[in-house]
């Protein structure tokens, strides 16, 4: 079982340079300097407490003159070259816009942990020139996490895809489809328990899509 933090960190082996958004107490750049002192790193949060409590964390950890910090929303802050930009702990409506205000985005890899909606992180796929090229489902201290990781490139995903994953429904992990489970057991139950309509509809394709997704394993 990998902490959210070490995978994310695992994520830039390879890559030179990294843009932290929404760094917060800067867990991710102390980690990733402390893995690899030769990374480039920069970060940024929207908001001036997180980022004065990031620098104070950075001169703690001895990596005070080692990461660029920004004030500014999204990737508005991003004025030089980059490989990896990492948007962890946010929406994931609110990672999408992000990536789609940003006009011309060049880099190598997005690595995305949305805290909800992974759809919307992986209709980027339709929406912008990335493809997914790996996910990530793991469980940190009670947790669950998923890490969704983009390169450019083009792939069309059909709407199971988009919900639960290309990757994870290769990978199937043992406690990604146990969630499913549970997900497939609550939807049946608002089926039981909702009047016939749209959103009835909605819920009984949903609790299909999920059966056939726990049957596939069977
Ligand atoms: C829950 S914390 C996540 C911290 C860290 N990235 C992590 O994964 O542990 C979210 C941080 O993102 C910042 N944030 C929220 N929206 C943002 C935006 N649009 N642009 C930049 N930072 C943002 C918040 O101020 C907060 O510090």
């Amino acid at each position: 079982m990998a902490s959210r933090l070490d995978a994310l960190v695992k994520t830039l082996e390879g890559f030179d340079s990294v843009l932290d958004v929404g760094t917060d107490h800067a867990y991710l750049p102390i980690k990733a300097l402390q893995e690899n002192p030769r990374l480039d790193v920069s970060a940024s949060d929207n908001k001036k407490g997180p980022l004065s409590q990031a620098k104070k964390n950075l001169e703690a950890a001895g990596f005070k003159d080692r990461v660029r910090l920004y004030l500014g929303e999204g990737l508005e802050v991003l004025n030089e070259p980059v490989d990896v930009i990492v948007m962890a702990g946010l929406g994931g409506t609110t990672i999408q816009k992000m990536v789609l205000d940003k006009a011309d985005l060049d880099v190598k890899r997005l690595v995305c942990h949305p805290t909800n909606n992974p759809k919307a992180i992986r209709q980027l796929a339709h929406l912008s020139p990335f493809k997914i090229v790996d996910e990530i489902f793991d469980i940190d201290q009670g947790v669950p996490y998923t890490l969704i990781i983009l390169e450019p490139g083009s792939v069309k995903y059909t709407e199971k895809e988009l919900l639960y994953g290309p990757i994870l429904l290769k990978k199937r992990p043992k406690e990604y489809i146990e969630l499913l489970k549970k997900e497939f057991a609550f939807t049946l139950g608002l089926v039981d328990q909702i009047p016939e309509g749209v959103k009835k509809d909605q819920f009984i394709h949903q609790s299909q899509l999920l059966k056939e997704v726990i049957d596939d394993g069977a």
